[in-house]
């Protein structure tokens, strides 16, 4: 299947039908940061960047998992081809490449989680996996906002790991790799952050 806006957004619509929930809002305001950074870089397009942040939890379409969902969203990918999204899918869990740094539960198979622990561990990273890492940190369903507002949000939900820290550090360190490239703040190109921060 084609990997175009019309394609990606019906995907992303019958996902939502499929397990209504907060994640497709989150969803709608990650690709829209993915867009508005990507915009400002050299050599990355504002509108694979917007499909794949559109696409990086897409695996949410099978209902209320945990880690499940990266690789529902990995097969949901690969069936229509779309290669570099089904990585995303995965890869942006994982700002560190080791499976061990998960915050989630494996509510998967012996032999998934192994297929799970070699992708993360082989797959080459490059900007996109970044940009999508870096903003779904950047987001809420209710629209953007700090990091660090995310990251409590986050670790409410799931909890305190041993590899919390080493995330929330990963994460602004890209942030720092982009804001060098776009010569500006990561929160300049977001409408709203200030006032949905402080929501
Ligand atoms: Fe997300």
């Amino acid at each position: 299947m084609e990997f175009n806006r019309q394609n990606v957004e019906q995907a992303l619509k019958e996902a939502s039908e499929s397990n209504p929930g907060p994640w497709t809002e989150h969803t709608r305001y990650v690709a829209k940061a993915c867009r508005n950074i990507a915009a400002r870089c050299d050599n990355i397009s504002e509108e694979q960047a917007y499909l794949f942040g559109l696409l990086h939890d897409i695996g949410r379409y099978a209902g209320v998992t945990s880690e499940k969902h990266l690789l529902d969203g990995y097969r949901f990918c690969m069936e229509r081809g779309w290669e570099k999204a089904a990585q995303i899918c995965i890869s942006h869990a994982f700002m560190i490449q080791d499976i061990g740094t998960s915050i989630g539960k494996f509510d998967v198979s012996n032999e998934e989680y192994l297929f799970m622990k070699e992708f993360v561990a082989n797959a080459v990273y490059d900007d996109y996996d970044r940009l999508v890492q870096l903003c779904d940190s950047l987001a809420l369903p209710t629209g953007f906002c700090l990091l660090e507002k995310r990251f409590v949000d986050v670790t409410i939900r799931y909890g305190v790991h041993p590899a919390t820290i080493d995330r929330w550090k990963k994460i602004l360190e890209i942030r720092e790799g982009f804001e060098k490239r776009i010569g500006c703040s990561v929160y300049d190109l977001l409408p709203g952050v200030v006032e949905n921060s402080f929501l």
